[in-house]
């Protein structure tokens, strides 16, 4: 039966599962809360590496057919590194900078500092020197919704004053999966602009290489969610079964 693993150093790459869940793909899921690590968005290229490396390895020992990499920062610092280390397919997410571009002149990229400076974020936005680019700093933002998901008003503060300076945007890119929990709080700053968010590729992606490889798929949904540090307090466990809409079993402290 299909087993699928995830990545992400906290809840954002919930957000990803959920787009897979509301989908219909059918798994026996296995997501590495790495909240050990929390948060990657500061961490060097070669940390995300080893990071990855060994998430990867926690994800081979379940057995997993496929691993999806829910995190922007892990992406564009590993990915390309991990493919070379492991042989079964691995999907990532990256910043939807190029749908943006098709539609808006001027675009503001939410992203933590690593994925910013990351070489694949840089080459794509190479690849549209006609348009503006703006990057607010957000090396807070990941933190600050893994601690004060369900208090909004704190979110959308933050945001309000560091995005507030930035006038004339018609489009927003999510480059971080933490802030898909922050699209509403985006969108009271900026109601006329349009918010790009790549959940809906990476199911795409998913179902693609679900078919091309065959995996047999189970008629169920099963998700066990791994904590690599502390337990998740209880308050967050229930938000994210209700959020996602199912039961989750959840584990910690994984090796
Ligand atoms: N959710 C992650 C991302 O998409 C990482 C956030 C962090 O740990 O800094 O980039």
């Amino acid at each position: 039966m299909l087993k699928i693993g995830m990545i992400d150093s906290g809840m954002g790459g919930l957000s990803v599962l959920k787009g897979l869940v509301d989908s219909g793909v059918n798994a026996e899921y296995y997501y590495l809360y790495d909240n050990k690590y929390h948060p990657y968005g500061s961490k060097s290229q070669s940390e995300l590496v080893a990071i990855g490396y060994s998430n990867m390895q926690k994800l081979i020992d379940f057995k997993v057919d496929i691993v999806i990499i829910a995190c922007n920062t892990l992406t564009a610092g590993a990915v390309s590194k991990l493919r070379g280390m492991f042989d079964i397919p691995i999907i990532g997410v990256e910043p939807p900078i190029k749908p943006a571009t098709m539609q808006c002149e001027n675009i503001l990229l939410l992203a933590t500092p690593s994925t910013v400076k990351s070489d694949r974020v840089m080459e794509m936005m190479h690849s549209f020197t006609n348009k503006s680019f703006y990057f607010p700093d957000m090396s807070k933002l990941a933190n600050l919704i893994e601690e004060n998901y369900s208090n909004k008003d704190i979110i959308y503060r933050f945001l309000a004053d560091n995005l507030s300076k930035y006038k004339n945007i018609q489009g927003i890119v999510i480059g971080c999966t933490h802030y898909n929990f922050a699209v509403e709080e985006i969108q009271k700053i900026y109601p006329k602009s349009k918010v790009f968010s790549n959940t809906a590729g990476v199911v795409k992606r998913t179902q693609y290489i679900i078919n091309k490889n065959k995996f047999i798929v189970p008629n169920y949904l099963a998700v066990k969610v791994y904590s690599t540090g502390n337990e998740i307090d209880i308050e967050k466990k229930y938000f994210l079964c209700d959020y996602l809409g199912l039961g989750i079993e959840f584990y910690e402290n994984l090796k």
